[in-house]
């Protein structure tokens, strides 16, 4: 373990669970990794790097958490929870319209008192709207005397990571304790973060696991070409040894249904199959995506009948009660709903 210093907040490590009925279901012996059931603010993967953001933040004295994000990120709600916890205040930068509903996770951050700026995409480039927005909405929060730390999107820069180094330690425990050190872990793959962190801390702590992470939004040569930048930043800043290319890591792209947190029959169908034979409810934008690349990697051989798997779950549950998902769940499914008179 590399030794830095996080505010714990998460207790102990999450449970690794066999799944016996989608195991029997896929043809695969198939565990998942419950970061679905992090303690704060509904859970999510999240909190693992904000144990050493909310840290670094502390060290500099802040007293707002600013973060930035779609309308519905579960990273806001996630920052939000640990701001009404800790005794800070927190706002969330959104580029994004108002959805027309507080609902979902913009529900969920009112709850727990954070703000929700919500800026609307005029189609300049997102870095140069969420620049300025951040620094005016900064401003007003530092005219009012409170002193701001900023936590990028998704909490991906090299201090989050830390967190989901410090998971891939605790699932190589689990997974060797219950003789399954050789297993494939699947993640999701959105701003980096949770894949980056567990990709160091497999190869720095020489972890027999092998990391295959699934794009959920369209990811191109250029994405490829950042994540190796933020591999080669954590290197230098954490003192890591191993040499990484860019074919070392393993993304499967073909599963992203053509954009991000969009809605989709395949991925609905993937998240029923796992509620009905688990009574694990997966969400839409994130695992349930991810898990619909799953099961056509199974139909197409490229996931081996037998193969062990560890499915990192990492949470976004709010996500199935947003306008557009929740709609979409009720066409399919109001059939089962009797109206009496
Ligand atoms: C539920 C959920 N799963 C997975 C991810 C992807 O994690 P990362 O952004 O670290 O790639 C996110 C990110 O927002 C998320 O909210």
């Amino acid at each position: 373990m590399l030794g830095y210093e996080k505010v714990s907040f998460l207790g102990s490590a999450t449970p690794l669970e066999y799944l016996p009925s989608i195991s029997k279901e896929l043809g695969l012996e198939f565990y998942i990794k419950r970061d679905d059931l992090t303690g704060l603010g509904v859970g999510g993967n999240k909190l693992r790097k904000l144990e050493y953001l909310l840290h670094e933040a502390q060290q500099q004295g802040a007293t707002t958490l600013l973060t930035m994000g779609g309308a519905q990120t579960n990273h806001g709600r996630l920052t939000a929870a640990v701001a009404a916890k800790f005794g800070m205040k927190c706002v969330i930068v959104c580029l994004d319209e108002y959805p027309g509903e507080v609902s979902a996770n913009i529900l969920l951050d009112r709850l727990m008192g954070a703000e929700v700026v919500l800026k609307k995409n005029d189609g300049r480039p997102a870095d140069v709207q969420y620049a300025e927005t951040v620094a005016a909405v900064r401003a007003r929060y530092e005219e009012a005397g409170e002193k701001v730390y900023e936590i990028p999107i998704g909490g991906s820069n090299v201090t989050g990571m830390l967190g989901y180094y410090e998971c891939a330690v605790e699932i190589t425990r689990q997974a060797e304790a219950m003789g399954i050190g050789d297993a494939t872990l699947i993640s999701t793959v959105g701003s980096f973060g949770t894949y980056m962190g567990l990709f160091c801390g497999l190869k720095n702590e020489n972890s027999p696991l092998r990391l295959k992470g699934i794009a959920i939004s369209p990811f191109d040569e250029a994405k490829k070409q950042r994540l190796l930048a933020y591999y080669q930043e954590a290197k230098e800043k954490l003192g890591l040894s191993y040499e990484a290319k860019a074919e070392d890591f393993e993304i499967e792209t073909e599963y992203t249904r053509g954009a991000y947190n969009n809605e989709s029959a395949e991925v609905r169908e993937a998240i029923y199959l796992m509620a009905r034979k688990e009574a694990i409810i997966l969400d839409p934008c994130y695992t349930g995506k991810a898990f619909a690349g799953i099961l056509e990697m199974v139909e197409s051989g490229k996931l081996e009948k037998g193969s062990k798997v560890i499915f990192l779950h990492t949470g976004g549950l709010p996500g199935i009660y947003t306008k557009h998902h929740r709609l979409a769940f009720e066409r399919e499914l109001i059939d089962g709903v009797t109206i009496l008179p």
